[in-house]
């Protein structure tokens, strides 16, 4: 769909009716253009009612506009390329798709909904209208011991992005959850194709519940949504635009001076540090007391005078302190 579409709904208001013609004359565009505008829209699932006085929207309208991403980022590393379906299996297996195709460092593919969404650890990822469902096919030049950092990178932007719209402080859990008070808000699966010294691409798929209903995450936690946690609907296409505008700033960072810089933010952000946790991996588990990140992005957890570093598996705060 055109990007000037979203120009038209900003004339439109609940409650409040439009003439054609006045949006044809604010626009400088023909009665003809307004009505096939509207259509278009309402194709899209966006309730317009029409009325002797005019054109009213019966709710928000809650829709992705991937060309005025496009051209937002173009130019930038992440999303100046982006494929977008109302509906997808999962963004990761359509990102993975382009990626095995060719496609750009830096694509990003969005859905309106996925009927297979996936998170990590195999877990099921409920993915309704509303929320914002993305992959980022990143093309890295470091080695494979470092790709943590890309998911970190995604985690603390969402978590930031967020921070900027509701009034409780968001906190991170290792590795890549982002929770409001004890609840889920968002998740990120990240997925590499690699070589032992080289990595072909990393699929950073983030799920971000906004204005979907929520019930729980995969069978792990109970959730929220941005906008249950911010009182009001809010702008996905905004959210997703200021999500990614400081992934590009950390992806350049990164690409500039190495990992420490993200790491480093992500250890000051993230709430597991500090805390004593149970960390379940394949069939077994340990506890400990975590106490830092490493720089490959490991987290280290002592035990006994022992201290491993843990790649991945599932933590489990055992002290809840404020914040989690
Ligand atoms: C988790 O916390 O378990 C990670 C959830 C990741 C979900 C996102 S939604 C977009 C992308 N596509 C998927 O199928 N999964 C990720």
């Amino acid at each position: 769909m055109s990007g000037s579409y979203r120009a038209f709904l900003r004339h439109l208001h609940i409650g409040e009716p439009v003439s054609g013609a006045k949006i044809a004359a604010d626009m400088g565009v023909s009665r003809v253009a307004v009505w096939k505008a509207m259509e278009s829209l309402r194709k899209r699932g966006v309730k317009i009612a029409a009325g002797r006085d005019g054109y009213l929207l019966e709710e928000p309208a809650d829709l992705l506009f991937p060309d005025d991403l496009e051209r937002l980022f173009a130019g930038a590393r992440i999303g100046h390329r982006v494929l977008y379906r109302e509906q997808a299996d999962s963004t990761q297996d359509m990102a993975r798709k382009a990626a095995e195709g060719g496609c750009e460092d830096g694509t990003l593919v969005v859905a309106e909904t996925q009927t297979s969404g996936r998170g990590r650890l195999g877990r099921r990822w409920d993915s309704d209208r509303g929320g914002l469902w993305f992959t980022v096919v990143i093309r890295p030049r470091g080695p494979p011991s470092v790709v943590q950092v890309y998911s970190y990178m995604a985690s603390l932007s969402v978590r930031e992005a967020v921070a900027e719209l509701v009034p409780e402080r968001p906190w991170l859990k290792w590795p890549n959850d982002v929770f409001i008070g004890g609840r889920k808000l968002s998740g990120v699966l990240t997925e590499v194709a690699a070589s032992t010294d080289e990595v072909r691409y990393v699929l950073v798929g983030v799920g971000l519940n906004v204005n979907n209903p929520v019930g729980s995450v995969g069978e792990a936690y109970s959730a929220t949504s941005v906008k249950e946690a911010a009182g009001r609907f809010v702008d996905r296409n905004d959210l997703l635009a200021s999500v990614l505008s400081r992934m590009n700033t950390r992806y350049e960072q990164c690409e500039r001076d190495g990992p420490a810089a993200v790491i480093g933010a992500y250890r000051r952000s993230c709430s597991t540090i500090g805390k004593k946790v149970r960390v379940a991996y394949g069939d077994g588990s340990m506890e400990g007391l975590a106490v830092g990140i490493d720089e490959t992005g490991a987290l280290e957890v002592r035990s006994g005078g022992r201290l491993t570093k843990v790649h991945s598996g599932d933590v489990t705060h055992l002290r809840v302190s404020a914040g989690g």
